[in-house]
C-alpha cells in the first residue's frame, strides 16, 4: 500500500488578507488564521475598530496587521494590493468577507439601499477576488475562500438585495474555481446561518424572531464565532487541497431542513 501522507492545518509562511476583519465573523477567522501560524491582514473602513482588532489580537498574541480599505472603491482596492505587493510581499489565503445588510419590504427598498448592499456584498467581493486571483495565478498557488450566507440559498422575508448578493457570491465562486483550477488556487465559499455578530445582533435581539431561528434550525441554537474559524481553517489549508467550487455550509442543519 502507498504510504499515507497525513494533511497539515498548519498555515506557518503563508500570506492570509481578511476584509472586513475589524469585528465580526472576520475578526474571528483571522484569530484563527494566526492561531494556525499564517501572517494575517486586516481590513475595514474604520481605522480605530482596525486598531483595536490588532491591539485585541495582540493581547492574545497574535500579531496582525491592519489597513483601511472601502471595498466599494475601486482605487482603494487597487492601492491595498499595491501595498501587499511592496510591503506584505503576497498573498496565500483571501478571506473575501466584509459584508452588510439593509433588511426592508421588497416594496420599501430604495435604488440607494439596493446598491449599498450590491456594491459591498457582491461588486466587492468581485473586485477583491480578481485582484488576489492576478496575484495567486502568477504565483500558481492560493486560496480564496468567499463568505456567502445560507440566504444565498433560501428565500426570507425582507432580504431582496442581501440574498441576491449571496446568490451571486455562490455563483462566481464556481465560476473562479473552474477557471483557477489551473493554477492551484481553490474557491469555494462559507455559508453561515445566524451568527452573534455585531451585523446580526440587533436583529437576534427580537424574541419572536430569535425563537423562530432556534425552531428552524436542526441543532435549536444560533451558531458561535468560534464555529467559523474550523471551517474557514480547513478551506485556507492543504487539508482541502482536493476542494474547490464548493458551497460549505455552517448551519447546524438550517439548510437541510
Ligand atoms: N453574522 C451572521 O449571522 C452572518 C451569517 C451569514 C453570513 N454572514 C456574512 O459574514 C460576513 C461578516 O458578517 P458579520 O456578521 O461579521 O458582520 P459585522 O460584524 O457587521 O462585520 C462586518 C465587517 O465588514 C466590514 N465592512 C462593512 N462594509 C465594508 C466596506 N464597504 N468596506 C470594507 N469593509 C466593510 C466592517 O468594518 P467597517 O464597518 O469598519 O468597514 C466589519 O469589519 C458578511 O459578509 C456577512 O454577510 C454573516
Amino acid at each position: 500500500m502507498k504510504e499515507i501522507s497525513f494533511p497539515t492545518f498548519q498555515l506557518s509562511g503563508k500570506k492570509a488578507v481578511v476584509t472586513g476583519g475589524s469585528k465580526g465573523i472576520g475578526l474571528a477567522i483571522a484569530a484563527g488564521l494566526a492561531h494556525f501560524g499564517a501572517e494575517v491582514m486586516i481590513t475595514g473602513r474604520n481605522e480605530e475598530a482596525l486598531k483595536e482588532a490588532a491591539e485585541g489580537l495582540s493581547k492574545q498574541g497574535y500579531n496582525v496587521k491592519w489597513k483601511v480599505v472601502d471595498v466599494t472603491k475601486k482605487e482603494d482596492i487597487l492601492s491595498f494590493f499595491n501595498h501587499i505587493d511592496n510591503e506584505f510581499k503576497s498573498i496565500d489565503i483571501l478571506i473575501n468577507n466584509a459584508g452588510m445588510n439593509i433588511r426592508k419590504p421588497l416594496v420599501e427598498i430604495e435604488e440607494d439601499d439596493w446598491d449599498r448592499v450590491m456594491d459591498t456584498n457582491l461588486k466587492g467581493v468581485f473586485l477583491v477576488g480578481q485582484q488576489a486571483a492576478k496575484r495567486m495565478i502568477a504565483q500558481q498557488r492560493g486560496r480564496i475562500i468567499n463568505i456567502s450566507s445560507i440566504l444565498g440559498k433560501t428565500g426570507a422575508s425582507l432580504q431582496t438585495s442581501y440574498a441576491a448578493s449571496k446568490g451571486g457570491i455562490n455563483q462566481l465562486t464556481k465560476v473562479w474555481a473552474a477557471e483557477l483550477a489551473p493554477y492551484n488556487v481553490t474557491v469555494n465559499a462559507l455559508a453561515p446561518a445566524y451568527i452573534k455578530t455585531p451585523m446580526t445582533e440587533p436583529f437576534l435581539q427580537d424574541n419572536d424572531k430569535y425563537t423562530s431561528i432556534i425552531n428552524r434550525t436542526m441543532m435549536k441554537r444560533i451558531g458561535e464565532l468560534d464555529e467559523v474559524i474550523g471551517p474557514a481553517i480547513f478551506l485556507s489549508s492543504d487539508a482541502s487541497s482536493y476542494i474547490t467550487g464548493q458551497i460549505l455550509y455552517v448551519d447546524g442543519g438550517w439548510t437541510s431542513n
